[in-house]
């Protein structure tokens, strides 16, 4: 039977995608809307960036509707050559569909139908790399942290956030050789052992992945590596690596460059405003992890206060603070527990 197609439109492009209400791998056009914040954010960050003039790859490419974004919603002169790459069978025909239902703008645009880690390894390094799989990003680690040129940009998404966030820890000290754990910490947990785990892969090619901006929403953890190519840099970040309580190994350093971050809000509208008004405010607070206020309360037979009363008197007492994407509960502070506490107890 003839495949139903129906045409959706995401940012300011046009594609045609399966018409099915159930998203699945299976599907002949994989197109999941609930990634458009992940391919928002994306666009946010390069427009955000000083570089210009970069070159693209997008390994996994998928219907194509990041790299139609990319050429609809980039800066003019952000991108010199977009790559698509996906080993779909009928990868050419998707995106030829897709491409002639846009008016795009000129510019060099490569096509390749591979295993993603070939369309990698017989390039010759990309100023930004997409890693956007099913579940985990372990097959194209080797790949991509090779091809990532010096100062380049690698976005890494991972969907198996059961493994990472201690559903399965065996998987996870497999997957990613460290021990998640499953309580209210969970998602940041998680996402510093992704952290860790992809820097120790760069690592052995004497590059350094510093974080850049990073988050957890939905089913998914998101980060962002700048690349840096030299010995110290990669020995200055390793030692950033260590436990959080019995959780880790993990990265322990920031998650986020809040310059960055602060740009980004600059420019984002709407949901995404709120969501990086969040980010930007947890990324000038330099800790790991955050308190989750309803737990505190409960373990020392607490009233559970009002959140704004509560960040006013923690900030009066001359620590930071901010609510944390990573839970709605959670407040991240530099405030030590004990004095927490104290502030909860008056
Ligand atoms: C999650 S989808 C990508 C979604 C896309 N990046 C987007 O933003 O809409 C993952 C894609 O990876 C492709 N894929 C999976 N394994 C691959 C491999 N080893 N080589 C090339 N493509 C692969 C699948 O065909 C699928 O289209």
């Amino acid at each position: 039977m003839p495949e139903k197609l129906k045409v959706v439109e995401e940012g300011k492009a046009k594609i045609k995608v399966s018409d099915e209400s159930k998203i699945s791998k299976k599907l002949p056009v994989f197109y999941n809307p609930v990634m458009k914040l992940n391919r928002d954010l994306s666009i946010l960050l390069l427009n955000s960036i000083p570089e210009n003039n970069l070159n693209i790859a997008l390994p996994l490419a998928g219907s194509g509707v990041r790299g139609l974004r990319f050429l609809l919603e980039l800066k003019k002169s952000k991108m010199k050559t977009l790559y698509f790459n996906d080993y779909k069978e009928d990868f050419y025909q998707i995106l030829k569909n897709n491409f002639s239902l846009n008016k795009l703008p000129d510019k060099e645009i490569i096509i390749s139908n591979d295993d993603a880690n070939l369309f990698l390894l017989e390039g010759f390094g990309f100023d930004y790399i997409d890693i956007d799989p099913f579940g985990t990003p372990n097959p194209f680690l080797d790949s991509a942290v090779k091809r990532i040129s010096r100062n380049g940009i690698l976005a890494v998404t991972a969907t198996d956030t059961s493994a990472l966030a201690g559903t399965y820890p065996d998987a996870c000290m497999r997957k990613y050789w460290a021990a998640p754990l499953r309580n209210e910490l969970k998602h940041e947990i998680g996402i510093r052992i992704l952290t860790r785990k992809i820097q120790l892969v760069a690592a052995q090619y004497d590059k350094a992945l510093v974080p850049i901006f990073s988050y957890s929403k939905d089913h998914y953890f998101r980060v962002f590596f700048r690349c840096q190519k030299s010995k110290s840099d990669v020995d200055e970040a390793l030692k950033e690596h260590g436990l959080l309580g019995i959780a880790g190994p993990l990265w322990l350093g920031s998650l986020w460059d809040e310059k960055l971050v602060s740009k980004m809000y600059k420019f984002a509208s709407g949901d995404l405003k709120l969501f990086l008004n969040i980010i930007l405010e947890e990324s000038k607070i330099d800790t790991c992890g955050f308190y989750d206020i309803h737990q505190l309360c409960k373990k020392n037979k607490l009233q559970i206060p009002r959140y704004d009363l509560l960040m006013k008197k923690i900030k009066d007492e001359g620590f930071k603070v901010s609510r944390t994407h990573f839970s709605t509960l959670g407040l991240k502070s530099d405030i030590e527990e004990g004095k927490l506490l104290n502030i909860l107890k008056n």
